[in-house]
């Protein structure tokens, strides 16, 4: 299996004056079709992780090659295409943009790529199907469930049809049930859309490969369930 993701050597620092190390030698990768959680105490560097992952924030040295491409000399317009193309992004809040409907929210990403508007709107509307969402198209996304709001920002988040999804805490502000919902739609579109899945998470929601942190270090990776 080729890798969606690689990480080479990834060290983070913060600050000038103080600095504070908050990531040590990381070297990952993560397989197309995998799925993957990220565990750790809360101050552990997983969200530093996942942002790098995601070509959000840049390492202080190291390099980050996604779906092959080495972004670290990479011009700030050619990242930005690639991490759109690329790249899916779930947030534990999810960002919606309230004075939008649905159905907009979910064609956000799809906004800076000249795709047929005919074929994204489909996409759209197969995405919001699958998710339950599709009655719900043109409410205001203030009108939904915190539950339905997640599922929302799931299908904003396969609308540019993203090799990887990278997902930080994506059920943590939602009930045991709606979390449950949340990682079986991930499951179902690893499945059926090959995507691979970064997801930092609770231990309860363990699924897939598990990488721990630790004070910015990996201390362990489990083999993949597959
Ligand atoms: N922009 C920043 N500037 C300075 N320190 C930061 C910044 N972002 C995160 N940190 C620090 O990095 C450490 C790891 O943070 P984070 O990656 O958010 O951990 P986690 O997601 O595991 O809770 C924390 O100590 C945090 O205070
Ligand atoms: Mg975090």
């Amino acid at each position: 299996m080729p890798n969606v993701i690689e990480l080479k050597d990834v060290n983070k620092i913060y600050g000038t004056r103080v600095k504070s190390q908050i990531l040590y030698d990381i070297n990952l990768e993560i397989e197309e079709n995998s799925i993957n959680s990220v565990v750790g105490a809360s101050g552990s560097g997983k969200t530093t992780l996942l942002n790098i992952m995601g070509t959000l924030d840049r390492p202080t040295s190291g390099e980050v090659i996604i779906d092959g491409s080495n972004t670290k000399n990479m011009a700030q317009h050619k990242l930005a295409k690639l991490r759109n193309q690329a790249i899916g992004f779930i947030f534990q809040f999810h960002f919606l943009l309230q004075e939008f409907n649905v159905f907009d929210n979910v064609l956000m990403p799809s906004k800076i790529q000249r795709n047929s508007r005919t074929e994204v709107k489909e996409r759209a509307n197969r995405l919001l199907d699958m998710l339950g969402l599709y009655k719900y198209r043109q409410y205001n996304v203030l009108d939904l469930s915190g539950g339905q709001q997640q599922r929302v920002a799931i299908a904003r988040s396969l609308i540019n049809n993203p090799k990887i999804i990278l997902a930080d805490e994506p059920t943590g502000n939602l009930d045991l049930h709606s979390s449950e919902d949340v990682y079986n739609i991930f499951k179902q579109v690893n499945k059926e859309y090959g995507v691979a899945f970064v997801i930092v998470t609770h231990d309860k929601h363990l699924a897939g490969r598990v990488i721990k942190i630790q004070d910015g270090e990996i201390l362990l990776v489990s083999p993949s369930a597959r």
